[in-house]
């Protein structure tokens, strides 16, 4: 558990009152004369499932850097666990509890599955030997190796570990990454449209490991998909965004019905 200050201690006990997990508030981004996020109001609870759905640039990625602290929110705040995030660089995020995957997927492809997840586990851990890594000085520590083993047997992977990437297809790779997040035993997982680029099969195999990991590690999921049969299989209740901000919430299938969210749709060419 983060230590917070003590004058933070009154926003913890509201934050518990009210199971929120996280809650974003007035949030604000803006490039150049883009409002990438215009004024988002949202919260999730311990454990649960979040759609984040919405046509292309309705801010959602950008919503996610900005919980992640890849990028500066211009206004608004963003509290995790009672701790508000304010400037706290991306690591100390990861510490307190927030992991991603991204929509794009970087993997090294002469690496084995397992050294894609130990490499993620020390620039995490900020051990500090991540240099040595490079240069293949420093063996892995024992509870490292424990959390990796564990990651890759929750997904189903173990029988790859030792299998360089190059070697899988795409959906394995999407397992792959959601893994490496799944290293630091996150309480929150942003998962940026982890089914892209697979084919419904694949997707559903995705969606099952999802649902699987989401029930084994309790954690709170919030999850950005463009395949809703993937949303309904795995979300709790959907949030639709469009410009900048959120315009529906609820159940997906409410949701997706919304007049607002019909029409974000149909605006776009998708
Ligand atoms: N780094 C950036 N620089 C300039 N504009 C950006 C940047 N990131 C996102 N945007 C713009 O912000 C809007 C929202 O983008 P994004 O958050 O990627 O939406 P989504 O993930 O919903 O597709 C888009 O208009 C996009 O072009
Ligand atoms: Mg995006």
């Amino acid at each position: 558990m983060a230590e917070a200050p003590a004058d933070l201690d009154m926003d913890r006990t509201a934050s518990r009152s009210s199971e929120a997990l996280l809650t974003v508030r007035g949030l604000r981004k803006t490039f150049g004369g883009v409002e990438a996020v215009a004024g988002v109001d949202m919260s999730i609870r311990a454990g649960e499932t979040v759609g984040l759905v919405g046509p292309n640039g309705a801010g959602k990625t950008t919503l996610f850097n900005c919980i992640c602290g890849q990028v500066r929110p211009g206004s608004g705040t963003i509290v995790f666990d009672g701790v508000p995030l304010d400037r706290m660089p991306v690591y100390r995020r990861a510490r307190l509890g927030i992991g991603r995957t991204y929509q794009r997927i970087e993997l090294f492809p002469e690496l084995s599955v397992r050294d894609h997840l130990l490499v993620a586990e020390r620039a995490r851990s900020g051990h500090g030997r991540l240099w040595k890594d490079l240069l293949n000085r420093a063996r892995p520590q024992p509870d490292e190796l424990s959390r990796v083993e564990a990651a890759l047997q929750l997904v189903g992977l173990s029988d790859l570990a030792d299998t360089s990437v190059a070697a899988l297809g795409l959906g394995t790779c999407r397992v792959v990454e959601l893994a490496r997040a799944l290293v630091a035993e996150p309480r929150l997982l942003l998962a940026d449209e982890p089914s892209s680029g697979l084919d419904v099969h694949e997707t559903r195999q995705l969606a099952d490991i999802l649902r699987t990991v989401q029930r084994r590690r309790g954690m709170a999921v919030l999850l950005v998909e463009h395949d809703l049969a993937m949303v309904e299989r795995v979300a709790d209740r959907a949030i639709a965004m469009d410009l900048g901000q959120v315009i529906a919430e609820g159940p997906l299938k409410t949701v997706m019905a919304e007049g607002r969210v019909r029409h974000a749709y149909l605006g776009t060419d998708r």
